[in-house]
């Protein structure tokens, strides 16, 4: 643990210091950690699920409130080098010239969308020009609106509210402009034999645990969620995908259903803590596509609900387990940054 909070504050360092100095803080450095670790397939239905991707992205970021710029900060995952699962490489955009109200005619990103994208799965939009979206609104059973306000739109076009990203087209994303994400994230207590509250040696803090799943695709620990269905409800999404990846849903016998079916309407219908909800920094990002998702805390207080469920990995899961909530424990995307608003919430170590 001493070991990687060293390195992550030797990768922040080496960060501050090129931003000081003006240069974009994009570039992978080898050896600061795996740096190109996680390879990308779309995270949909088993169905929908493409075969592993392996070419690689840069992914020195995935801790802590870094992965997560506020609007005011340039996003910089979605500006790695290489595209994910592509050979592409991204026009290289400089922190000053992300937002497009900077003049740069310069700027000559490359169009990139993946094949099994231009396949047209149920999941995907047409090109622009074969059909007519409304953007900024509910479009038919498609949610085309933005949690970051009204986005601009160029040559018919949706921009990323967040600025330039280094290529143009849809990536690895189905839908031009936002694509919509879910994370459900279930907690409980840590306790000791007799029950009580375990409290972390340092922080003197009572320890949360949450579900997280091993993600097949980049074999990275993950909060188990996954894409907005076309006119589904957020609601539903976050209880289907924690169904399907932390409790095999779609594999089990009616029987065993059943038996989870009723703990789990009732966690997923109580008021969960919204912990975020907006743009996220995804290295699958485009100029035109980028993602977004609603994440919300479910806690079992009293441990005798979801506690008492049988884990077991499905769909998109690998493997599944509790795990303890703590800032060394690294996790995909931006769900590090969502799990410490979690702890600071609920009074927990972090
Ligand atoms: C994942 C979510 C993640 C979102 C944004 C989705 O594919 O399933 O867990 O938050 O992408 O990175």
């Amino acid at each position: 643990m001493i070991h990687s909070l060293r390195r992550r504050d030797w990768i922040g360092r080496i960060r501050l210091a090129l931003t000081l100095f003006g240069l974009p803080y994009t570039v992978c450095t080898p050896g600061a950690r795996p740096a190109i670790s996680c390879s990308y397939s779309h995270n949909f239905r088993t169905s929908q699920t493409l075969g592993p991707i392996s070419t690689s992205f840069c992914n020195l970021y995935t801790t802590g409130v870094q992965t997560m710029p506020s609007s005011s900060a340039p996003h910089f995952k979605s500006r790695c080098p290489q595209y994910p699962g592509s050979k592409i490489n991204r026009f290289l955009v400089p922190d000053d010239k992300v937002g497009w109200s900077q003049n740069w005619p310069q700027y000559k990103p490359l169009s990139y969308t993946d094949p099994l994208v231009e396949k047209k799965p149920v999941w995907a939009d047409p090109e622009i020009g074969s059909f007519s979206p409304k953007f900024n609104t509910v479009d038919g059973a498609v949610d085309r609106t933005s949690f970051e306000g009204s986005y601009k739109m160029e040559k018919q076009k949706p921009l990323n509210p967040r600025g330039r990203t280094g290529v143009t087209g849809r990536g690895l994303l189905g839908r031009w402009g936002p694509n919509h994400a879910a994370d459900p994230i279930v907690t409980r207590w840590k306790v000791d034999a007799k029950g009580g509250k375990t409290l972390h040696s340092v922080s003197k803090r009572p320890v949360l645990q949450f579900v997280s799943i091993k993600r097949k695709d980049c074999g990275e620990w993950a909060v188990p969620g996954g894409m907005v269905d076309a006119g589904e409800q957020v609601s539903i999404t976050l209880q289907r995908e924690f169904s399907e990846e932390a409790l095999n849903s779609l594999v089990i016998t009616p029987s065993e259903k059943a038996k989870i079916s009723d703990r789990i309407s009732k966690l997923f219908k109580s008021p969960g803590f919204q912990v975020y909800k907006g743009y996220v920094d995804d290295p699958r990002n485009t100029d035109n596509a980028w993602m977004e998702t609603v994440a919300v805390n479910f806690h079992d207080d009293s441990g005798n609900s979801v506690s008492e469920l049988p884990l077991q990995a499905g769909d998109d899961a690998g493997e599944v387990q509790w795990v303890d909530v703590d800032s060394s424990f690294p996790l995909y995307a931006s769900h590090s940054h969502f799990l410490e608003l979690v702890a600071k919430e609920r009074k927990a170590h972090w």
